[in-house]
C-alpha cells in the first residue's frame, strides 16, 4: 500500500496517525491550524484570572489560582510541541498570533471584573474545556491525542476548583451571591460560543470529522455542555441567563436560546472588549523574552559546539 492508502486504512481502522507517517498537506495544515490555535488560547487564556493572583483573597485562592494558571502555561508548551511534530516553528506560531494571522479562543478576550469570574471560569470556562478536549484524547493525531489526557486530567481540577469557590461565595453574603450571579450572567453566553459557530456554519468540521480530528460536531458538544450545566446550575442556587432554557423530555436535552452569532464573529475578529490588551500583553512577554531565547540558544549551540 502506498502513503495514501496506509493513511486512509489507519483512520478506517481508528488508528493513530504519528509525526513520521505520510499524511495528506490538508491533514497537516488543519492539524497545525488546530493545535496551535488550542496552544495560543493556553496562553492568553493565563491573562484573564493572571490579573487576580495578586488580589486573591486567601493565601489558599492565590496559591489554587497560581497553580492553575502554571498549568495553562504547561498545557500551551505541550501543544506547541505538539504542533512542532507536524513541523510547524514555535517562534513563527507566536508571531503569527501576535500579528493576528492566527486566532485564539473568543472566550478569553471578556474581562475578569470580580473574583467571582475566577471561579465561573473554572467552572464554566473549563467546564466547556473538558466538554470539547475529552473526546480530542481519540483525536487521530497522536501527539495532539495524547497531549490531550494529560490537559484533561487538569482541566479537571480546574473545573473543580472554580466550583468550590463558587460554592463558598453562594454560602457568604448577599453581596457575594450577587457577585457570582453577576458573573454567571456575563459568562453564560460566551461560554456557549467557545464550541464554535453552529454546524452548519462551521467550515472546518466536515472534513476535521472524516479525518476524526473531531469525533464530535460544535453544536453537540455545546449541547453536551448545556446538559451538564444545567442540574450544576440549580445546585449552587445561581440562574442561568436564557428564558429559553427548559428540558425538552421528548429530545432528552435542554432545549436553549441562540447565542449572538455577530458577537462571536466580532470577537473572533478581533472586536472584542480585550482583544488588543491581550495581544499587546502577548507581545510584550515575547519581547521580554527574548533575551532568554537568544541565551539559551546561544548556551545549546555553546554546548553542542564542545560536544563535536
Ligand atoms: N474562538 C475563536 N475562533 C473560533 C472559535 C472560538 N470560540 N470557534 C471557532 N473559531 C474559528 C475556527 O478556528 C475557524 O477559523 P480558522 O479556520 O481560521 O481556524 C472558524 O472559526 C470556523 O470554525 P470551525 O467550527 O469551522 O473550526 P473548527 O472545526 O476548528 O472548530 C473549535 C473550532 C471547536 C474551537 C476547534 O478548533 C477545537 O476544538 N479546537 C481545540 C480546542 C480549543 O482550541 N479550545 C479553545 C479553548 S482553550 C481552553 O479551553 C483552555 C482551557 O484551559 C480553558
Amino acid at each position: 500500500m502506498n502513503g495514501e492508502q496506509v493513511f486512509a486504512d489507519t483512520i478506517a481502522k481508528d488508528q493513530r496517525v504519528e509525526p513520521r507517517d505520510w499524511m495528506p498537506d490538508g491533514y497537516r495544515k488543519t492539524m497545525i491550524r488546530q493545535i496551535a490555535q488550542h496552544a495560543h488560547s493556553e496562553i492568553i487564556g493565563m491573562q484573564p484570572e493572571g490579573e487576580w493572583i495578586t488580589r486573591a483573597p486567601s493565601l489558599r485562592r492565590k496559591a489554587i489560582l497560581l497553580a492553575k494558571v502554571q498549568d495553562e502555561a504547561g498545557h500551551g508548551l505541550y501543544l506547541y510541541s505538539a504542533a512542532e511534530t507536524l513541523g510547524a516553528d514555535r517562534g513563527d506560531l507566536t508571531r503569527r498570533l501576535i500579528e493576528g494571522r492566527q486566532k485564539y479562543s473568543s472566550i478569553f478576550n471578556y474581562p475578569t471584573l470580580s473574583f467571582a469570574d475566577v471561579g465561573v471560569i473554572g467552572w464554566l470556562v473549563d467546564g466547556a474545556a473538558i466538554c470539547n478536549q475529552v473526546p480530542l484524547c481519540r483525536s487521530s493525531y497522536g501527539p495532539y491525542g495524547r497531549a490531550m489526557i494529560r490537559i484533561c486530567k487538569e482541566e479537571s481540577f480546574h473545573q473543580r476548583q472554580g466550583y468550590e469557590l463558587l460554592m463558598t461565595m453562594m454560602g457568604g453574603t448577599p453581596q457575594q451571591r450577587e457577585m457570582v450571579q453577576d458573573a454567571v450572567n456575563r459568562w453564560w453566553w460566551p461560554s456557549l460560543m467557545m464550541f464554535g459557530p453552529p454546524d452548519d456554519q462551521s467550515p472546518n468540521s466536515a472534513q476535521s470529522m472524516a479525518w476524526k480530528i473531531k469525533r464530535h460536531s460544535n453544536d453537540e458538544l455545546r449541547q453536551r455542555f448545556v446538559d451538564m450545566s444545567v442540574p450544576q446550575a440549580e445546585a449552587l442556587g445561581v440562574t442561568l441567563p436564557d428564558p429559553e432554557l427548559t428540558w425538552n423530555a421528548e429530545r432528552g436535552h435542554y432545549d436553549f436560546g441562540t447565542p449572538d452569532w455577530d458577537e462571536l464573529k466580532r470577537v473572533i475578529s478581533g472586536d472584542g472588549p480585550c482583544n488588543s490588551l491581550r495581544i499587546e500583553n502577548r507581545r510584550r512577554a515575547d519581547e521580554d523574552g527574548a533575551w532568554v531565547r537568544e541565551a539559551a540558544a546561544a548556551h545549546a549551540a555553546k554546548k553542542a559546539g564542545v560536544a563535536a
